[in-house]
């Protein structure tokens, strides 16, 4: 991984963003807009405009997940600092690394000199970030890192660190079906050495009423956010999408436990994305799902941690059990430890 040393000692950067379009990247877009449903990924909410986007979706009243799990740090953070004892901390999605402020006052406390490997796939997000946490934080030394968590997971060297922390914040796992979690927890688990920590934020079932109008906000945030994929294909890949033919479109799916986003096409057209050669077709009414955001339950979600050698020490609610934090520890597998 290559580095790139700043002026200001305490910051580092690597790049894992490759400047053109890779071919997986085309691929999954490809496959997501001619198979029937349509989908797209949602990682493509994440240009730096999306970026701002999903930090004031944030702030709205009816989106609840973001203030909730950040009252459970502020009770609880210094307790996970008192759990996993002196630690540099890895951030996947860290965006604004507005609730992760509250785990590095709390590690501050314990230690002389603290790391932090925040990763977000904006890069404008991450440097303005960057810099106003070094202002904040006199002890802390920051590297960020500019890529994908799936990335990031798979490149960061495992010595680089001594004992870790990785963090997963805001319900960024409900983003992930079965098969994508499964993947992501194996990585998890590979990128720990046995002992390391895993604090995972989760959004947690609860009536739909507030959990739809989380996704439908009245001032239409959640709306532009989502919209604003089609800006962002259209830049990347030389698209004609023309955001006044779609309409924001979300409702919880009850048989899956997930919010389910979608952007309908609004008349019948046809789009076409010229560095993919791809032109698709919609009829009036059809949909591109755009996101899962799945609700979890808290004993069956630390069933499959544990399966993947991620043992749970200590799960964190709010007094309505709105949202989660669970703290894992990645276990032994077989000859690994005497
Ligand atoms: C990033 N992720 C956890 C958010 C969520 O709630 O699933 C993204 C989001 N989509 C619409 N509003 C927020």
């Amino acid at each position: 991984m290559k580095t790139e040393q700043k002026e200001n000692s305490r910051l580092r950067w690597i790049d894992l963003n490759p400047a053109i379009a890779s071919v997986d990247e085309s691929t999954d877009i490809i496959a997501g807009l001619t198979q029937n449903p349509k989908t797209l990924p949602c990682r493509y909410f994440y240009d730096d405009r999306g970026s701002e986007l999903f930090e004031q979706i944030c702030d709205l009243k009816e989106y609840y997940p973001t203030r909730t799990e950040q009252a459970i740090l502020e009770t609880y953070a210094a307790e996970i600092a008192q759990m996993t004892g002196s630690c540099n901390l890895i951030e996947l999605g860290s965006g604004s690394s507005r609730k992760t402020r509250l785990l590095l006052e709390a590690y501050s406390e314990i230690v002389q000199e603290l790391e932090y490997y925040p990763i977000d796939v904006s890069s404008g997000i991450l440097k303005t970030t960057a810099l106003d946490l070094l202002r904040q934080y006199p002890k802390l030394k920051l590297c960020g890192v500019a890529g994908t968590y799936e990335q990031a997971l798979a490149q960061l060297p495992p010595a680089e660190l001594e004992n870790r922390l990785l963090i997963f914040l805001g319900s960024t796992l409900g983003n992930l079906n079965d098969e994508q979690c499964n993947k992501f927890f194996t990585q998890v688990q590979q990128a720990l050495k046995p002992g390391e920590f895993f604090l995972l934020g989760v959004d947690l079932q609860k009536p739909i009423e507030i959990i739809e109008a989380a996704y439908n906000d009245s001032q239409g945030i959640t709306a532009a956010f989502n919209l604003n994929i089609l800006n962002h294909l259209n830049q990347k890949f030389q698209g004609n999408f023309f955001l006044n033919n779609f309409a924001h479109w979300a409702f919880y799916n009850q048989i899956d436990n997930q919010i389910e986003m979608h952007l309908r096409s609004l008349t019948q057209q046809t789009v076409v994305l010229e560095a993919l050669d791809l032109e698709i077709s919609l009829q009036a009414g059809e949909t591109i799902r755009t996101e899962i955001s799945r609700k979890f339950h808290i004993p069956t979600l630390i069933s499959v941690l544990e399966s993947h050698s991620l043992q749970a020490l200590q799960v964190w609610t709010d007094p309505k059990a709105w949202f989660g934090l669970i703290l894992c520890q990645r276990q032994c597998i077989n000859t690994e430890c005497p």
